[in-house]
């Protein structure tokens, strides 16, 4: 197991020191960033000598000495790195790391890290009383742990600046806890290869016009990256949605019911667990017109079903965990037990799209999972959150296989 070790320049960056020491004490190997501004306040040489690997000090040097060119293997290290941690640990983080974590900026070794990996990500802050409560250090913090960064709350106390308050860096023990907690995460998938279908189809009428409906992909594409969090290979199976895909997921772009059918069918061998968030089209038009339809006067569109994907899968000899979800309006738990029995899935992940502000097009969800022996409630928070949570039962499910 490898962790980096982010130190940014803060006062507590000594105290990553003995952080170092605590974690190869667990036989993890430490390789340790340093920010320019810790640099300020401790050696390299230090963290060289207590971790015994060399430390990367910036975005060129990683590879030569001063005086060599920057070549291309250490302009390319973070992603060497990004792609060989288990974790990534940042003691003490700054609120100018924390910004920066918050919003994507990349200008220097360990911020461009953070954007690169997917592996879990755990930051102890330590700062200034008021620079912690600032509500723009914050807000970051905030959108930090919507994204599933886990924080590790500073303490009360002294400070070294002479006030008192909440910024100190939180005590080691508490700090190795929350990384081991972070590693452990990244292992639990390890090992199973995730299908996940995302976002809309369309349908199409004629050349420029089709059916679709309101889902945006983010639920999916949330799911995707905590997978791959949780060290699972993903397949990503999206209908046409304007997301990124996290980096690491191996992704299918498809447009029609049909084409999403035949993608998920190849990929299906593949696959020891099958979340299928997409809102496929349940019709489609009969024919599609080859030329574009002319405004000639009111018209009908005679629509056709499409094949059940899920039905498909589930009633074929499998031994995939699958997971549905369905979006209800109405009788929302009662119509949900009946998917989840007709489908015959492990689990299946309702949300009442009747609700403002959450489920379609949103970044928020409330839902329901329901297994053949759990109700579990998600109150409304964000999709990775929810995200989370439905990874969660995959993983009970995995290891006690449900009988359906
Ligand atoms: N689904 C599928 N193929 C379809 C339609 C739906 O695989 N052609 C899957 C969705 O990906 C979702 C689940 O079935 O995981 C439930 O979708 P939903 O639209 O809620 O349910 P339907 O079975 O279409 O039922 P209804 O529209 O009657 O509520």
């Amino acid at each position: 197991m490898k962790v980096a070790l982010g130190v940014s320049g803060g006062i507590a960056a000594y105290k990553a020191a003995e952080v170092v020491r605590l974690l190869q004490d667990r036989g993890i190997r430490v390789q340790v960033i340093m920010t320019q501004g810790a640099q300020q306040f401790v050696r390299p040489l230090t963290f060289a000598a207590l971790s015994g690997e060399k430390v990367i000090t910036d975005m060129f040097a990683a590879g030569g000495d001063e005086n060599s060119q920057p070549n291309i293997d250490s302009a390319i290290e973070h992603i060497a790195v990004a792609q060989s941690i288990d974790a990534l640990l940042v003691v003490p983080a700054t609120a100018d790391i924390l910004a920066k974590f918050a919003q994507g900026i990349a200008n220097d070794f360990l911020t461009t890290l953070y954007l690169a990996t997917t592996a879990p990500v755990v930051v102890a802050p330590a700062m200034n009383v008021n620079m912690w409560s600032h509500p723009a250090t914050q807000a970051n913090l905030e959108l930090l742990r919507q994204r599933g960064v886990r924080i590790v709350a500073p303490g009360d106390g002294y400070l070294a600046c002479g006030m008192t308050g909440p910024g100190r860096l939180a005590e080691n023990d508490l700090i190795v806890a929350a990384a081991m907690e972070g590693l452990a995460a990244s292992q639990e998938l390890a090992g199973e290869t995730v299908l996940i279908t995302a976002g809309p189809t369309r349908e199409r009428i004629d050349p420029v016009r089709y059916l679709t409906n309101r889902s945006s992909g983010r639920m999916g594409y949330a799911l995707a990256e905590a997978a791959l969090r949780r060290g699972a290979r993903v397949l990503l199976v999206s209908g046409p949605t304007s997301l990124t895909p996290a980096g690491g997921a191996e992704v299918t772009r498809v447009e029609s019911a049909e084409q999403m059918r035949q993608a998920v069918l190849k990929l299906l061998p593949e696959a020891t667990i099958v979340i299928k968030t997409a809102a496929v089209a349940d019709f489609r038009p009969q024919r599609a017109a080859e030329q574009k339809i002319k405004r000639k006067g009111a018209m009908s569109l005679e629509l056709e079903l499409t094949t059940d994907i899920l039905a498909e899968l589930a009633h074929s000899k499998r031994s995939q965990i699958i997971i549905g979800f369905a979006a209800e309006t109405e009788n929302v738990l009662e119509n949900a037990r009946k998917k989840l029995m007709s489908k015959s899935l492990d689990a299946i992940v309702v949300n009442d799209v009747s609700r403002e502000g959450v489920g379609f097009d949103s970044d928020r969800n409330a839902v329901t999972i329901i297994t053949h022996s759990e109700v579990i409630e998600v109150p409304e928070t964000t999709k990775w959150e929810v995200a989370q949570r439905v990874l969660d039962q995959a993983v009970r499910l995995r290891k006690v296989p449900q009988a359906t």
